[in-house]
């Protein structure tokens, strides 16, 4: 449910009742558990602007505020706080609610968009390196959350397939003559032996440059040679999608070279916008404030990555109607969207409306705070560290008796895949990101197995108990109190998750979710003897909505969860 909403429409009520126009009102959760279970800190801000005594207005609000709705208890503290403590019986109502809904309480969208998430985008000339890693978990995790709150989301893998390292490669493949597949298994080996080529022999380097003008120009036989190229490369990225489980696939590429007949007309609309002007005989772009100018076209005509951006853009906004459009790209790339997008603003491309947005992220590390690398210094193959992660999670399990040799294959795909995409998934996405196959694979701490953990406990008491539960729930204590409160939240965490295109957010409120949980857990029994029936359900039901909870959470994260581990 829209709980932060109901709250504040609730002191609303309250400033209506006095006579008094108070909107916009945003409660936030309370800090301590002592000061409740949200706070209304408004009273300063409004005292000012109605020249009264910020405790005056705090007393008006708990005096006309309706308790027997979302509010039981209100009360003012310091200069003109007001602590809020929520009514049980509607929490309990609600979290039964929650309980009957197959998307547990959460709306759909009323009014849905259309958003371009544009994440991935590996270069077909390179291996998928772990930078692409990180977008593309946190892209896929983006697209499903927008999706799961009802937007019509537009996945795009903006693929590097075009560009004058083609020919050279295209060149060494006729030359290699088998179908390719496995000489471009390791690309980076594939791109090492046909660079060493180019360098030593001069008709090798000539027949490169020839080709790279000859797929330009549309020649038959380089553009067949090249297509098997991106084909295959492209086949050895969906390998790692398909291991990451993610949901990308082949109508989601709208690779650079899509947008190679648009470019020309990127350039005579930005002329027409009389934004164009020529400098060393490259056409340039310069924007206001901004020392270095966006070069669209070079002196010899060929485009630029920021060329096929802005035709993207228009596409984007333009073709495929979105209204927002989310660039998850390494932070490195920062300048470079901030003045594409201002161009696209600016020459009309975009109309103002669309929400333009780089979702940064830092770079991965070691351990040992630098760059990730092999240990001789070479790039980390993705599909390599996918599989270590899941010999390592089956390490991890403990219950591997219970499973077959099959089983506990596909539970440690589950779990190790899970790990490293959590682990990236938890931490701000600004920030740089140090890889630790330890940290990621601990049963402690903010991590997937700590929430798998939970959930397959919550499975095995439902096992144990072996019945179908029928009643409702009761809160009984404090700590059931805030378990039901937080399991209420996920509403106005999984919004403002979306809003802020922070997938952390998600992570850290299921940290406090299942450590909430735990503590319960222990402290009140379910299964026990002696507990009461009523109790008994009523916290039965509190288990399966955690769980529930935990499932879509993870969901969203794209990780599954398992029975047991
Ligand atoms: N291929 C680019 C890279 O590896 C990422 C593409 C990002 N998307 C975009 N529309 N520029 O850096």
């Amino acid at each position: 449910m829209k709980l932060k909403e109901t709250i504040n429409h609730a002191i609303q009520d309250a400033f209506r009742k006095a006579g008094i126009d108070a909107t916009p009102i945003s409660v936030t959760e309370a800090t301590k558990p002592e000061f409740g279970d949200y706070q209304f800190n408004g009273a300063m801000a409004l005292a000012k602007s109605l020249k009264k005594n910020p405790r005056e207005i705090a007393q008006t609000v708990v005096e006309h505020l309706d308790l027997g709705g979302i509010i039981a208890k209100a009360e003012i503290a310091g200069p003109g706080f007001v602590n809020l403590w929520l009514n049980p019986n509607q929490v309990a109502a609600s979290c039964d609610n929650a309980l009957k809904d197959p998307r547990i309480g959460v709306a759909q969208k009323a009014d849905p968009i259309k958003v371009v998430v544009d994440y991935s985008g590996p270069n077909m000339a390179k291996q998928m390196h772990v930078g692409h890693l990180r977008s593309t978990i946190i892209g896929d995790t983006l697209s499903n959350l927008l999706d799961f709150l009802g937007d019509e989301v537009i996945r795009q893998n903006h693929i590097g397939d075009w560009g004058t390292q083609f020919g050279m490669l295209i060149a060494y493949l006729e030359e290699v003559g088998e179908d390719g597949n496995t000489s471009l298994k390791d690309l980076e080996q594939f791109y090492k032996d046909a660079k060493a080529r180019f360098d030593a022999d001069a008709s090798f380097a000539d027949k490169a440059r020839e080709y790279v003008v000859k797929i330009q120009s549309g020649d038959a036989h380089c553009l067949t040679l090249w297509k098997k190229f991106i084909d295959i490369s492209l086949g050895h990225c969906e390998e790692v999608y398909e291991k990451l489980g993610v949901n990308l696939t082949r109508e989601d590429v709208r690779a650079e070279s899509f947008y190679n007949d648009t470019l020309a007309k990127v350039i005579t609309d930005l002329d027409k916008a009389g934004m164009l002007q020529e400098s060393d005989g490259a056409q340039c772009v310069f924007l206001e404030g901004d020392e270095i100018p966006v070069i669209v076209q070079k002196s010899d005509g060929g485009y630029l990555y920021a060329t096929t951006d802005l035709a993207a853009l228009y596409y984007r906004a333009n073709v495929l109607g979105a209204k927002r459009i989310s660039y998850v790209v390494d932070a490195r790339q920062s300048g470079h969207f901030k003045q594409v997008f201002r161009v696209a603003k600016e020459a009309g491309f975009v109309p103002e409306d669309v929400k333009l947005e780089h979702v940064a992220f830092g770079t991965m590390m070691d351990k040992s705070g630098k760059p990730f690398k092999t240990r001789d210094g070479g790039t980390v193959k993705l599909i390599d560290l996918l599989d270590e992660a899941v010999v390592r999670a089956k390490e991890a399990i403990t219950a591997k008796d219970d499973y077959t040799p099959e089983a506990l294959e596909n539970l440690a795909r589950i779990v190790g895949i899970g790990a490293v995409k959590y682990a990236d998934l938890a931490i701000n996405r600004e920030s740089n990101y140090i890889f630790d196959w330890d940290k990621m694979l601990s049963f402690e701490g903010n991590t997937s197995l700590y929430m798998q953990y939970a959930y397959a406990r919550i499975q095995s008491i439902f096992r144990k108990y072996g019945k179908e539960v029928s009643g409702t729930i009761v809160l009984t204590d404090e700590l059931e109190h805030r378990l039901a409160v937080t399991l209420l939240r996920f509403e106005d965490i999984l919004d403002k998750a979306a809003e802020d295109a922070a997938p952390n957010q998600i992570t850290s409120y299921l940290y406090d979710l299942v450590t909430l949980f735990m503590r319960f857990y222990e402290r009140n029994p379910i299964l026990k003897e002696g507990v009461d029936e009523q109790t008994r359900t009523s916290r039965l039901l509190l288990a399966d909505l955690t769980a529930k909870t935990i499932k879509q959470g993870l969901a969203i994260l794209g990780i599954e969860v398992v029975d047991k581990l």
